[in-house]
């Protein structure tokens, strides 16, 4: 046994004594929370807050995408509205955004997929024609593309497992600094909870790290009550704002830009691909994000031409100790536990946007070695 390469996730720092300047400081002001989902129900309730006429409040978020985007939206009882996508991209189709705006509109969320931003201007300019908010939500992309142009009024952060900045759970929600001081007291009326960084966190490191491993990972994908990669809607019980640690979120940042930009090597090697109907998913396919190619990221998406080959190439993988995965596998009404009235919702292009996507580990621990391994069982498999 070789173990198997875990598909995602960064290990978890220590905290350090060294503190730097936080990524958002010039144009946002952090508030801390418990989770991502909790940051993105705050958001959405500052969003609710300043369009207080609205009866039945909505929010447009992809089709495709984490459920938590649901959860969140919920929680603050409005409802979320699906978009579909534009093919072959994670992007929201500007066109059925519009269409989709109503006057019980509140926000947009342009979220990020696997590294890639939304694209902001153009969902900035929408918004803004509309009086409506634009969220950022960053909790795949680190830093938030609004840090380098502040086009949302809202920005959400996760630190949780999976994310660019592992910090064993936490988010973060980012308000503009010219938000008005009585949508900033909508943020008082959700707890403050502290974080404790004594022997038990010291202990949960080590056994979390311990489990990304491969050993650790290949032991944990054989518990069956573990339930790994398999993703399901949970509701959103209650929304806290956390006391965090700036010394950790500080270790988290430093770790996240220390890592390669391994994702560099999948798309040179990759490249024969495209001639056989696959699609990398890269930000310099999409011109506007030159910024984001020189962040590390969580994983490498590729999108294969159809459902069939995807699955064919995806088991290879994982018989070879690589840990690819279909992320979220269907489109956001289909996921497990998400509320079955969404599921009439018209998204084609999302459903085979999520027959197709595959995952490569991008990760500290991927080896050279490991990246040969990929290239060459995509050769394998692609053979023509
Ligand atoms: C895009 C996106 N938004 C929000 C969240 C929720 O973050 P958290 O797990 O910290 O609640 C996730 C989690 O996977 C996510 O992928």
């Amino acid at each position: 046994m070789s173990g198997k390469l875990r598909p995602v996730g960064s290990r978890v720092p220590l905290p350090t004594s060294s503190v730097m300047s936080l990524p958002w400081e010039r144009f946002y002001v952090a508030e801390y929370t418990a989770s991502g989902t909790e940051a993105l129900a705050m958001a959405v309730s500052i969003a609710v807050a300043g369009n207080s006429k609205v009866e039945q409040p909505e929010v447009i978020i992809p089709g495709y995408g984490c459920p938590d985007l649901i959860a969140a939206i919920l929680a603050l009882d409005a409802t979320p509205v699906l978009v579909d996508l534009l093919p072959d991209t994670p992007f929201m189709d500007d066109t059925l955004v519009r269409k989709s705006i109503t006057d019980s509109t509140v926000a947009v969320v342009g979220v990020g997929l696997l590294g890639i931003p939304e694209r902001l201007s153009l969902l900035a300019e929408i918004c803004r024609e509309k009086s409506i908010f634009l969220i950022e939500d960053s909790a795949q992309c680190f830093p938030p593309f609004s840090t380098e142009k502040p086009l949302a009024d809202l920005v959400v952060l996760s630190f949780g497992r999976g994310k660019p900045i592992n910090l064993m759970g936490g988010g973060a929600l980012l308000y503009r600094k010219n938000l008005s001081a009585e949508l900033r007291d909508v943020l008082l009326q959700f707890p403050k909870l502290p974080q404790t960084i004594g022997w038990g966190w010291y202990l949960k490191r080590f056994i979390f790290n311990l489990l990304l491993t491969r050993y650790g990972f290949w032991i944990l994908e054989k518990l069956p009550f573990m339930d790994v990669g398999r993703t399901r809607f949970n509701e959103l019980k209650s929304i806290s704002r956390l006391d965090l640690s700036l010394s950790l979120l500080n270790a988290g940042i430093r770790d996240y830009w220390s890592r390669p930009l391994l994702y560099h090597r999948y798309t040179r090697e990759l490249q024969f691909l495209e001639q056989q109907g696959w699609r990398l998913l890269d930000t310099r396919t999409y011109g506007e994000f030159g910024l984001a190619d020189s962040n590390p990221r969580i994983r490498f998406g590729v999108l294969a031409p159809d459902m069939v080959t995807r699955n064919k190439v995806w088991k290879a993988l994982n018989a070879s100790g690589i840990g690819a995965n279909a992320l979220y596998e269907v489109a956001l009404p289909y996921i497990g536990g998400v509320d079955q009235a969404l599921i009439g919702t018209d998204l084609p292009v999302a459903h085979d946007f999520a027959s197709r996507l595959l995952t490569l580990p991008c990760h500290c621990d991927v080896s050279d070695s490991d990246i040969t391994r990929v290239v060459n069982v995509l050769k394998d498999e692609c053979a023509v």
